[in-house]
Order: C-alpha cells, then sequence, then structure tokens
C-alpha cells in the first residue's frame, strides 16, 4: 500500500460511496402543483393541439419545399438531420506521459471545455459523478491543478451573464467535498443531488456537458482537476449539432426530474423523455460532411425511456457486429459484479468476446488500465481470455495491461494516474462511454454512450472519421512503451492490484 492511504477518505473515484449524505437541499426545486380549473386546462389542451397540427402542417410544407428545392436530405423526416455537426476527439493525456513521434494529438479535454465556456450564450447542463476541481478539494497542493480551478473559476461566473447552469450530481458520499457544489450554487447555478444509492443502488456516473442545447461533450473525464492533467481520459466533443444535443438533453431531464427530493423512477417514463434514435433506427446525419449513424444509449435500464437503447445492449451490439477486429480500452473490465453483494459472475461481454472471435474469427484486442486500486481478481480473469488465442487453430485475442508512468512525487496524487478510457472500436463503429465493463455499471449505475457507425472511410481525404481517429488512438496506446503483454506483465502486478 502506498502513502495514498492517508488520502483514502476522499475516495473520488469510488463507486462504492453508498452511505448518502444529501448535498443541502434547498427545497427550491420542488414544482409547485398550481392550475387548478379544469376549463383553463382543457382549452390550454385544445391549443396545444391546434398549435401543433399547424406547425406540422408547416413543417410538411416547409420539408417538401426544401426537398424540391435542394433535391435532397435536408431534414424534416425522422431519423435524419441537416446541421453541420462537426466532432472532435478530445483527450486528457497525463504529465509527463510522451507518445511516438507522429502521433497528432487530440484536442485536450481542457480546450474543450474552455472552448465550450468561451461558446455558451444562454444554457450549460452538466451531469456529473462528483466535483473535485481544486487542490482545496483534494488537500493537495499540485500545480497541476490550476486548469480544474480555472474551469471551475470560469464556471462561476455564468450565472451573473443570465447563462441558466444547471448541475446533475451523484448524491456525495459522507467524505466528499462539496466546496465546488456550494461555490456553484451560490454563484446562482442549479445544483441537483440525484440519489442513485436509493433509486438502483448504483451512483451517477455520467459525464457530459450540453451547451445552449446545441454542443456537447461526453466522455470518460469526471469534474476532477486531476481529469485534466493526471489522468488519462477520452471523449467526443460535437458542435453545431442540436439535434444530438436535444437527444443527450433527454438524458440529462431524466437525472434532472429525478434530482428532486424524494423522487421515483416513473414507470413508464413520461413520453417526452421517449426517443427515436436507437440500436435499430439510429440517427443519420453528416459528421465532418461524412455520413454517419449515431445514437446515445442509457444505463441502468430503469433510466431508458420508451425506444432508448440499454448501455449493455448497445456495446453488446457493437461487438456482434464486428466482422474484422475489435478493439477495446477500458479502466477495468471484469466479469463479475464489483459492488453488489454478493459479488455475482456476470459473463455477458466475456461470451460474447469469446463468440465472435470463436465463431467469427475476429481479432479482439483488449487494453485494460492498471493501477495501483485494480482488483485482483481481473488479472486471472483477462489471462483466460487471452488464453483462448492459439497458435494452433489460429484464435485473435490479446489483452495487455496499460500503466501511466509514475513519479515519486505523482504517486502522491490520491486515486491519479491511471487510464481512465472507457470506449471501443471495430472496422465499423466508435463506442466512446462512461462506464466501466463490469456488471455493477449495466445494472445500476448511470451511464451514457456515443455510438457512431460510420463504415464510410475518408481515404483521400485529409481528414479522417471519428471512428479512425480512435482507432488511431488505440494504436498509439497499444504499442506505446507503456503497455504490457498479459503475460510478461507478472511484475507489474505487484505495482497494480495490490489489493
Ligand atoms: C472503475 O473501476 C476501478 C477498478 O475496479 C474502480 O477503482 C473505480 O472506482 C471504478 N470507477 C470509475 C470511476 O471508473
Ligand atoms: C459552428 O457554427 C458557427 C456558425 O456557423 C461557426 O462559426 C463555428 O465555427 C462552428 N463550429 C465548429 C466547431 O465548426
Ligand atoms: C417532459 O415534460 C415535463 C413536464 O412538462 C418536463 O418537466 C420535463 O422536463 C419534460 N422532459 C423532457 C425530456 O423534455
Ligand atoms: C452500421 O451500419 C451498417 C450499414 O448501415 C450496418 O450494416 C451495421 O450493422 C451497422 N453497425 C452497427 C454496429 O450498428
Ligand atoms: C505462438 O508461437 C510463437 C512463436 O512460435 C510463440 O512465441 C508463442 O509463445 C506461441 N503462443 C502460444 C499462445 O502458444
Ligand atoms: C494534407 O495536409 C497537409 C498539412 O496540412 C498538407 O501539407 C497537404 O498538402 C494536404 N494534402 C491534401 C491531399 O490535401
Ligand atoms: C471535424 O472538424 C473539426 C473542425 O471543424 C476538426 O477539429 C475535427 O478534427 C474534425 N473531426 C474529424 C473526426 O475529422
Amino acid at each position: 500500500m502506498k502513502p495514498g492511504g492517508t488520502y483514502k477518505q476522499l475516495d473520488p473515484l469510488e463507486d462504492r460511496g453508498v452511505q448518502p449524505t444529501r448535498f443541502p437541499p434547498k427545497g427550491t426545486d420542488t414544482p409547485s402543483p398550481s392550475l387548478s380549473s379544469r376549463s383553463v386546462l382543457l382549452s390550454a389542451i385544445l391549443l396545444a393541439l391546434f398549435v401543433l397540427i399547424f406547425f406540422l402542417f408547416i413543417d410538411l410544407r416547409l420539408s417538401s419545399a426544401l426537398r424540391v428545392g435542394a433535391g435532397g436530405d435536408a431534414g424534416g423526416d425522422a431519423g435524419s438531420c441537416g446541421d453541420a455537426c462537426r466532432i472532435v476527439l478530445v483527450e486528457s493525456i497525463p504529465e509527463g506521459m510522451t507518445f511516438s513521434e507522429g502521433s497528432v494529438p487530440n484536442p485536450s479535454t481542457f480546450s474543450t471545455w474552455k472552448n465550450l465556456l468561451g461558446t455558451v450564450t444562454r444554457s450549460l447542463d452538466i451531469a456529473s459523478f462528483y466535483w473535485t476541481m481544486t487542490n482545496e478539494d483534494t488537500r493537495t497542493h499540485e500545480p497541476s491543478a490550476v486548469q480544474g480551478e480555472q474551469i471551475l473559476e470560469e464556471l462561476l461566473q455564468l450565472s451573473q451573464r443570465g447563462i441558466t447552469v444547471r448541475i446533475a450530481v451523484s448524491s456525495p458520499s459522507a467524505k466528499s467535498p462539496l466546496n465546488d457544489l456550494q461555490a456553484l450554487e451560490q454563484s446562482g447555478a442549479a445544483v441537483r443531488t440525484v440519489d442513485m444509492p436509493r433509486l438502483t443502488g448504483g451512483v451517477l456516473h455520467t459525464k457530459f456537458w450540453l451547451v445552449d442545447g446545441t454542443h456537447l461533450y461526453v466522455g470518460s473525464a469526471n469534474m476532477d482537476w486531476r481529469s485534466l492533467t493526471q489522468v488519462k481520459e477520452l471523449g467526443a466533443a460535437v458542435y453545431n449539432c442540436s439535434c444530438l444535443a436535444k437527444d443527450l438533453g433527454k438524458i440529462f431531464e431524466a437525472y434532472w426530474a429525478l434530482g428532486i427530493p424524494g423522487a421515483s423512477i416513473p414507470v413508464p417514463w413520461p413520453a417526452n423523455y421517449s426517443t427515436t434514435f436507437n440500436m435499430e433506427t439510429p440517427l443519420e446525419l453528416k459528421l465532418n460532411d461524412t455520413d454517419a449513424a449515431v445514437y446515445f444509449s442509457s444505463s441502468p435500464p430503469a433510466l431508458c425511456a420508451t425506444g432508448r437503447t440499454q448501455d449493455l445492449g448497445a456495446l453488446l451490439n457493437v461487438i456482434d457486429a464486428a466482422e474484422d477486429f475489435v478493439d477495446i480500452a477500458v479502466m477495468s473490465y471484469l466479469p463479475t459484479t464489483e459492488f453488489s453483494h454478493p459479488q455475482r459472475f456476470w459473463p455477458a461481454i466475456d461470451n460474447r468476446l469469446r463468440k465472435a472471435v470463436f465463431e467469427r474469427r475476429v481479432k479482439v484486442r483488449l487494453l485494460v488500465g492498471c493501477w495501483r486500486h485494480s482488483r485482483a481478481t481481473m488479472f486471472p480473469f483477462l489471462k483466460s481470455l487471452a488464453a483462448v488465442a492459439d497458435n494452433r487453430t489460429r484464435y485473435s485475442v490479446e489483452v495487455r495491461l496499460f500503466m501511466v508512468p509514475t513519479s515519486a512525487a505523482q504517486a502522491q496524487i490520491p486515486y491519479a494516474r491511471v487510464n481512465h478510457n472507457k470506449y471501443m472500436v471495430t472496422e465499423k463503429a466508435a463506442y466512446i462511454g462512461t462506464s466501466n465493463w463490469s456488471g455493477d455499471y449495466f445494472m445500476r449505475t448511470a451511464g451514457s454512450a456515443l455510438v457512431v457507425n460510420q463504415t464510410v472511410s475518408q481515404t483521400g481525404a485529409n481528414t479522417s472519421t471519428i471512428r479512425e481517429q480512435l482507432q488511431a488512438v488505440f494504436e498509439r496506446d497499444w504499442s506505446s512503451q507503456y503497455s504490457a503483454d498479459i503475460e510478461d506483465a507478472e511484475q507489474w502486478e505487484s505495482l497494480c492490484g495490490s489489493r
């Protein structure tokens, strides 16, 4: 055990913070029932119907006019989007990590968040797990906290500029610092804590930003200064894409509704939370001028309104659709549950990977984060998966561990220096998620993923698709000095998974 033990109380990445002490509920959020007269209601409904029919009519005329005019798919019909959406792959590379020359750096999480803060004019919604944006929060004195502190500083300015700031956060465990959330609330932001422990026995683990209903960030980065400079993170930013932002907004609204004290999960969710963009009928749009089919998945199942693909289903579908390769980079991978007791064997993902290897001869590569807090049980399961590969049968499964290099000083930073990525890339699709790959995350924990199906390639052009860029990130990490084959990694196991 490393001296970090004294910091253990912070448990920022620990998902077992199941003792909820609710962040001071201001009680201001409870909706007050007001309308009483039935006739008012009735005429309101009639009016709404009229307006709806009117707009439907206008919309029909508009889209047919557009079709005649532009002779194409300029939007209108459900399942497509006329926005000129831009997508950018975003990473945090921990200080002190270097990759071989030729690897193109992606924009940093920090610069992306700064960008989004510079763009916002009306509204910012953030779904978050916990908040530790300053040295004070983590009781550290790290110069590298300055970026997080700067982001928080800018967030605190927004409300007074007339921007509506809403923050949904998992209910803090007894030890979680509350400074940032209190400061945000004092600045005028609306903060709601989502009591996932009570609602589903999990946590709110999702991390995304929604800006002006038009731009978004989704990825592995927590609202934590370490996620900007000390933890390896991967996400995506999508700009000028109200179709996608609107759909992610429905997931945010679900968290927001559950953040009312005493809220329960509606069964079923009201119709306005439902979506038509899912695994079966993804949103077809152009990302950087290239055709793509996109949707957001969500977990746990109880938080999925009608039409929403469950996160596990999305992930398994991407694996099942692969015919050539499946590359996975994830912080932790366990064919078990981790936090529910008794722990259960949970082979949902493991089975599908073995099936892909055995039945379709798909080449599977798994790059798993390895750090001080890795679970000892993870390693034998990983070796078992790797053992399917055999020189005589030519099955192809490779497992490598990825370790973020750590100086003695960096080792003092609690819960840092780890590959926190959670993504998968195949020859067809990119899956950028927020969940560790073990049972609890899909059954109890709120998470979300962006799934981009982009079979076309842009060979010849100077740009590449997001899928191709994600593949390049994977190749860079896989062949870097920071990864080692699970069979050669014996000496590492003393460094990762010491418990
Ligand atoms: C993911 O898994 C690791 C290892 O099991 C665990 O320590 C961590 O709390 C989990 N949560 C996050 C935030 O990734
Ligand atoms: C989004 O659209 C605006 C207005 O058309 C444009 O100025 C801006 O550059 C676009 N953003 C991106 C990232 O393409
Ligand atoms: C659905 O409607 C309710 C009531 O008007 C509202 O509070 C909620 O935010 C809406 N949800 C979405 C996803 O728009
Ligand atoms: C992606 O789209 C192609 C063609 O539309 C389809 O055949 C394939 O199944 C889709 N893949 C995934 C992972 O959804
Ligand atoms: C496969 O063959 C190579 C070279 O002959 C050898 O180094 C390797 O250990 C073999 N792998 C397995 C899994 O048997
Ligand atoms: C691609 O970009 C590089 C650097 O920006 C430029 O030098 C090169 O001419 C471009 N190639 C094509 C085919 O556009
Ligand atoms: C999409 O366009 C933006 C700028 O408009 C660029 O920064 C980004 O790298 C592009 N993404 C892809 C996947 O090519």
